[in-house]
C-alpha cells in the first residue's frame, strides 16, 4: 500500500461541514429533489398520445447532425451485446460469485486506492447499496435480508438497515415494482453523498456524481458478462426516490438513492 489512507469514514464530516459552502448546498438539494418521484405524485406520466407516437420512432435510434461533409466506414460485423435483462432466477447465489461481483465492481486496488471506476479527485462520493432482499439469497447463509455498505479496505459488507414485515411491504411498495414483487434477491443502489460530490468542485461536483453512477452501473454490467455465469442486470429508476432512500436507513435529503440497479443469474431462454 503506497498512498492509502485508512478508511475515515466515522469522523470524516466533522471537518467537511465547516468547508462546506451551506448555500451551494441547499440549492443542490433543491435541485435533485426536483426531480424525484413522490408516491402518487408523478407529473411525468400519464404520456400525451402525441408523445407515445414520437417515442415509438425514437427508441433504439441515433440523434445525427446531417451537415457531415464525408463519410468513413468501419469495417466490423453487427454484433449482439449483452444488453438489459429483466427475468432472473430465484435460487441462492454461490458466495464465490457474490464476492467476486461485488468485489470486481466496487472494490479498490489496495496498492493505488483507485476502483475499476473513475471518480473526479478521486473522492467517490456515491455509496453503491447492497440489497440483499431474500435471507438465503447466498449458498449456505442465513438472515441475510438487508441493506448493506461495502468497506472495501475490511473487504466486509456492513448491514445498515433490516426490515419489520410491515417495513419490508413498504420498501417493497416504494421501490415500485408494480406487478412483481421483486425482481431478483439482488440490487445495487446508488447513493449520492451530496456533501462529498460539491465541497472541491461545487455544482460541478453533481455532474461528476451522475457521470459516477453511469461508470459504476456500466462496470457492475460489464463484471457481470466477465464472470460468464449467466448473470444480468438492469436500471430501474421508477422508485420513489425519498421513501426509498428512508427505508434503506439514509437520510434522502444527504445521500439520496439516484439509480436501482437489479442483478442476479439470467432467467434461462428469457
Ligand atoms: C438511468 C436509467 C434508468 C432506467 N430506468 C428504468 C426503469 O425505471 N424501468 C425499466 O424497465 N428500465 C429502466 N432502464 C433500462 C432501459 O429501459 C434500457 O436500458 C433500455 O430500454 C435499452 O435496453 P437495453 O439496455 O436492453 O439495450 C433504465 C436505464 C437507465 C440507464
Amino acid at each position: 500500500m503506497n498512498n492509502i489512507k485508512k478508511n475515515i469514514s466515522k469522523y470524516w464530516d466533522y471537518q467537511l461541514d465547516n468547508l462546506l459552502d451551506q448555500e451551494l448546498f441547499n440549492q443542490t438539494i433543491k435541485f435533485h429533489q426536483s426531480g424525484v418521484y413522490k408516491r402518487k405524485n408523478c407529473d411525468v406520466f400519464p404520456y400525451s398520445r402525441e408523445l407515445l407516437t414520437w417515442l415509438k420512432n425514437n427508441e433504439f435510434s441515433d440523434n445525427i447532425p446531417n451537415h457531415f461533409s464525408s463519410e468513413l466506414k468501419l469495417e466490423v460485423k453487427a454484433k449482439k451485446f449483452q444488453n438489459s435483462h429483466r427475468d432472473f432466477l430465484g435460487d441462492p447465489m454461490s458466495k464465490k460469485d457474490f464476492d467476486s461481483i461485488i468485489y470486481n465492481s466496487f472494490g479498490r486496488d489496495f496498492d493505488s486506492g483507485s476502483k475499476r471506476y473513475p471518480s473526479a479527485g478521486a473522492l467517490y462520493p456515491i455509496v453503491p447499496l447492497i440489497y440483499i432482499l431474500e435471507n438465503n439469497a447466498i449458498e449456505g447463509l442465513s438472515n441475510l435480508r438487508g441493506c448493506y455498505v461495502f468497506d472495501t479496505y475490511a473487504l466486509s459488507l456492513k448491514k445498515i438497515k433490516e426490515w419489520s414485515t410491515e417495513e419490508f411491504n413498504d420498501f417493497l411498495s416504494v421501490l415500485n415494482t408494480s406487478n412483481k414483487q421483486i425482481y431478483s434477491n439482488f440490487a445495487i443502489g446508488y447513493a449520492i453523498d451530496l456533501k462529498k460530490a460539491i465541497i472541491k468542485y461545487k455544482q460541478r461536483g453533481y455532474r461528476h456524481a451522475l457521470i459516477e453512477i453511469g461508470l459504476m452501473a456500466q462496470a457492475l454490467r460489464e463484471v457481470l458478462v466477465s464472470e460468464k455465469k449467466g448473470l444480468g442486470e438492469f436500471c430501474w429508476s421508477g422508485f420513489d426516490d425519498n421513501a426509498l432512500t428512508y427505508l434503506s436507513g439514509l437520510n434522502p435529503r444527504l445521500i439520496p438513492i439516484s439509480l436501482i440497479q437489479w442483478f442476479g443469474y439470467k432467467m434461462k431462454g428469457k
